[in-house]
């Protein structure tokens, strides 16, 4: 029999950033989870995604950067697929709209909508930004709420009282990237006909009961307020061309294009692996069932736009569910970049191995609300649950078996307490699967979960160190039984955390070859061979050593202390301003001092030295006689790390307890002892060098 599709798409990221926890909490680990679980249980999956490399803020980070938005998409859609291979988010297709076969698509479609007068011309009004000389996105423009008096509202919505907005309402408008007042041009663009399909898109609706609850409301609301027309169109010159001529100075709106990508990716899938049609018994069989794995801000785009621009279409299958999640937060506030809220997953990888990150994040989804980042529990979870309970009752099993030469096997009977162990194995697996075939991703992991724990007290009630003098066919049993669960709890979390389950399944002898095994095969081998491996996950620490708060600063005035007259006050610009009371006169001119970029640290306990308070510590190397100061290249403000380690917040320091730590110079590089481990000094990725190449007699002070 011929197994089951399924389609899997996977929103589109912008090529203008890296990936942080937030994204991949909010769509791509639950799709991959699902995608290995759907072909564990035997479908055959097209599994999508892809980089949004157009619209406005990639043109703005291309301008800001000086390089072309070519060169910036090119940077992060390599950076992505980085990113998802160290998190083995693995697609078939991660394409790319900048691709010129994604033109080939999105002309046809734009060409077969506007045939069939699904697409048509009228006048708009848009905010122009006259210094910029164009046309601005509405979100750029902001000015006062005319329905609430909220002064940022965006020219799109307002975040005040949430109406959705047209930036001609704005009291006040000014273009936020230059803080002037926006013209409003006319100008002529092609609108979708929504308001045409909203019969259709009722009865679309109607018959997803099974939708997601925020999901479906959110989506009946949308549309029962009425459709109306839609620009698919944009004063832009970064976009796909519109397949007309005379409209060279537009392009078509990142939306319209972005999600034509899905197409895109599956047909230049199939035309890699040499089957040019395999993406239609994906798209244009109506039995294929097909998912979308989004945030929750993508969700009218998937639940109506693209409905209506496929029923437009008519040739492809519409969403069958569109699974959207919620927001992640990192200790309770919302991720953000410019307010060094949260991490980067690449940031993450650098403390963490990705089993245990995938492991943390699957139990944390934000599938039915906002869920939150916490390192602390994330450490606490991945100690106790996978490497105190799950990795060590697999070291026991194994390591029993593998110390005592025992090869265990089939038993000719199970006792009663067998039987009842076997039957909930099978029990709490069906479960499982009924959860994740349903989308409850989370709930998966706790029935797992369950069974971790029912698994321990399995192999210490069975005390096989005690049957192995007294009974060798009960022994057998036990142990065999142990393998058993051993087996159905490697397989199970092979979705959740799949590099770590395949080096286990090995470790019992068995194969696991993703995308090839299933379940049922898997589960049927009784033939184990114990060989136990290392576990392939560690304990994580994620207390943060750094106590030391180093930054940037310029040397913005020195003044000779009014009554000490070896010292100097000077001025630093870090963060903020610090106030320094130093001994560098005798080492350095006022002169030589002013504008320089020194290394200060600003986490001292302030301390008042001949009637001046002193705030921070102006860094220098003493070898011997000389002095150097410490340096480094970058903006005022920018902390010093001590390898990963930033600041970690925690408190100020006496000079007393400064100099007891410890410094190290190796191979011209500033080492720092912080507990029992020495780290680099690092600031923005590069070493703090110094001219001597090893500390011998040398201070920092
Ligand atoms: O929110 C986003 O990151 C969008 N780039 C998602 C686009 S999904 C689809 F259109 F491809
Ligand atoms: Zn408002």
């Amino acid at each position: 029999m011929e197994s089951e599709k399924i389609l899997v798409n996977c929103a589109l990221p912008y090529a203008n950033g890296p990936l942080h926890l937030g994204h991949i909490a909010g769509a791509y680990l639950g799709a991959d989870i699902f995608v290995r679980f759907s072909r564990m249980v035997g479908k055959e999956v097209l599994f999508i995604s892809g980089s949004d490399e157009y619209g406005t803020p990639i043109t703005i980070s291309a301008e800001k950067n000086h390089v072309t938005p070519q060169e910036i998409a090119d940077r992060f859609h390599n950076m992505q697929i980085e990113t998802f291979n160290s998190l083995d988010i693995n697609f078939d297709k991660f394409m790319r709209t900048s691709d010129p076969e994604h033109d080939i698509d999105v002309d046809e479609f734009f060409l077969n909508l506007l045939e069939k007068n699904y697409l048509v011309k009228r006048y708009m009004v848009s905010p122009f930004c006259k210094t910029l000389n164009k046309f601005m996105p509405d979100r750029y423009i902001e000015g006062t709420c005319p329905y609430c008096g909220y002064d940022g509202a965006r020219g799109d919505q307002c975040d005040n009282c949430g109406r959705t907005l047209d930036p001609i309402e704005l009291i006040d408008p000014v273009c936020t990237l230059v803080h002037e007042p926006p013209v409003f041009r006319v100008t002529e663009h092609f609108f979708l006909t929504l308001d045409s399909l909203q019969k259709e898109l009722s009865d679309y609706i109607d018959s997803k009961t099974y939708w997601k609850q925020n999901v479906l409301k959110f989506t009946q609301n949308f549309i029962n307020e009425g459709l109306h027309p839609r620009a698919i169109t944009r004063d832009l010159d970064w976009g796909v061309k519109i397949p007309l001529p005379g409209y060279e100075n537009k392009k078509i709106y990142v939306w319209f294009e972005a999600l034509i990508g899905y197409i895109t990716g599956a047909r230049v899938y199939s035309k890699e692996i040499g089957k040019p049609d395999y993406w239609k018994e994906f798209w244009m069989n109506r039995n294929v069932k097909s998912y979308y794995f989004i945030g929750k801000d993508n969700i009218p785009f998937h639940t109506i736009i693209w409905p209506a621009m496929l029923l437009a279409h008519g040739e492809y299958n519409l969403p069958y569910n569109v699974p959207a999640n919620e927001y992640l937060r990192f200790e309770g506030e919302k991720f953000s970049k410019s307010r060094g809220i949260g991490f980067t997953a690449d940031e993450m990888l650098k403390f963490v191995d990705k089993n245990s990150l995938r492991y943390y994040m699957a139990s944390i989804l934000p599938e039915t609300g906002d869920s939150d980042f916490s390192l602390h529990e994330f450490q606490y979870k991945v100690n106790s649950e996978l490497v105190d309970k799950y990795g060590n009752y697999i070291y026991r099993v194994e390591s029993f078996i593998e110390k005592n030469n025992l090869s265990p096997t089939v038993p000719e009977s199970f006792d009663k307490n067998d039987n009842e162990i076997l039957d909930l194995l099978r029990n709490k697996f069906s479960a499982y699967c009924e959860e994740i075939g349903n989308l409850h991703i989370k709930r998966g992991l706790s029935i797992w979960l369950e069974v971790v724990m029912i698994a321990n007290n399995y192999f210490t009630e069975a005390a096989p160190w005690k049957l192995i003098r007294e009974d060798m066919k009960k022994l057998n049993e036990k142990l065999y039984t142990s393998l058993k669960i051993a087996q159905y709890l490697t397989a199970m979390l092979y979705p959740y955390v799949p590099s770590a389950s395949i080096s286990i399944m090995e470790s019992l002898g068995m194969q696991l070859i993703p995308g090839e095994s299933t379940f049922l095969e898997l589960l049927e081998n009784n033939n184990f061979h114990v060989n136990k491996g290392k576990i392939p996950f560690e304990k994580i620490d994620l207390s943060n050593p750094n106590i030391l708060d180093i930054q940037l600063a310029t040397v913005i005035s020195v003044e000779n202390h009014p009554s000490a007259d070896s010292l100097y006050v000077i001025k630093v610009h870090a963060d903020r301003v610090y106030t320094s009371v130093s001994d560098l006169k005798k080492y350095y001119s006022t002169d030589a001092l002013i504008g320089r970029k020194v290394l200060v640290l600003t986490n001292m306990d302030p301390a008042t030295i001949r009637g001046i308070t002193s705030e921070c510590l102006i860094l220098t190397l003493k070898n011997g006689d000389s002095v150097e100061l410490l340096t480094a290249r970058g903006e005022d403000g920018d902390q010093v790390a001590a390898d990963n380690y930033t600041y970690n917040g925690d408190g100020t320091l006496t000079y007393k307890e400064f100099q007891k730590i410890g410094f190290s110079v190796l191979d011209h590089h500033l080492m720092v002892k912080l507990g029992e481990s020495q780290y680099p000094l690092m600031l923005n990725g590069t070493y703090i060098n110094l001219s001597i190449n090893k500390l011998d007699n040398a201070v920092i002070k």
